[in-house]
């Protein structure tokens, strides 16, 4: 697949500043979707507040880490592992992808462009993340020397580290 890097990092460097910034973005994240998909709603106990800082973390890790695929497929098969035990089905990865799509468009319409490309590159991204998260919750067994490899238990956590979800390299960048 020939995503377009550039265009990844450039809308999501512009969201985190934009039209109230990640935070705005991360809670129009949820607002939508408990909207839009009310059946998905109970399998979150922790309130908005507090996850949209996780979604945003792991995102951009994603986009830290795009063309590094040594870190970024152990990172993403650990996480489809962990979403087992929140009880996420396959088939609401694709209600989760439209929504960040359609929040993010709103998103960056407000202050800038929003264009067909950018679309089809986080539509692109998306995919792809779920797909490979999906690959490994449906036969975790398959990733465990994997995720030994890279730290990770075989639930897909991490047992010194409670933010499983910021890669390192994004936690260094985060920190100074
Ligand atoms: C693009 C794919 C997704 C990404 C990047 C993502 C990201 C995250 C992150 C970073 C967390 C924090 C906990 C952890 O990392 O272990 C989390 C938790 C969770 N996610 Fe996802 N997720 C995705 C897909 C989904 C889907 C399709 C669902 C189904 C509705 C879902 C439902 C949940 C739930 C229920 C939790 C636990 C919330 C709680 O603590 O109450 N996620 N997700």
């Amino acid at each position: 697949m020939s995503l377009n890097v550039a265009l990844l990092r450039e809308t999501f460097e512009r969201a985190k500043v934009e039209n109230g910034g990640a935070t705005a973005l991360g809670m129009s994240f949820y607002s939508r979707l408990f909207e839009k998909y009310p059946s998905v709603r109970p399998l979150f106990s922790t309130p908005p507040e507090e996850q949209h800082k996780k979604l945003l973390a792991s995102i951009a890790s994603i986009v830290a880490a795009v063309e590094k695929p040594d870190m970024l497929l152990p990172f993403l098969h650990a996480m489809g592992i962990r979403h087992l035990k929140y009880k996420t089905e396959n088939a609401h990865y694709g209600a989760v992808a439209e929504n960040l799509v359609a929040v993010l468009a709103e998103h960056l319409s407000k202050e800038g462009e929003w264009t067909d490309e950018m679309r089809v590159t986080w539509e692109a991204a998306m995919k792809t993340v779920s797909d490979i998260m999906i690959e490994a919750a449906d036969n975790p067994a398959k990733f465990q020397a994997e995720l030994t490899a890279a730290g990770f238990e075989p639930n897909g956590f991490k047992k010194n580290d409670p933010r499983p979800w910021v890669l390192e390299g994004e936690l260094a960048k985060s920190a100074h």
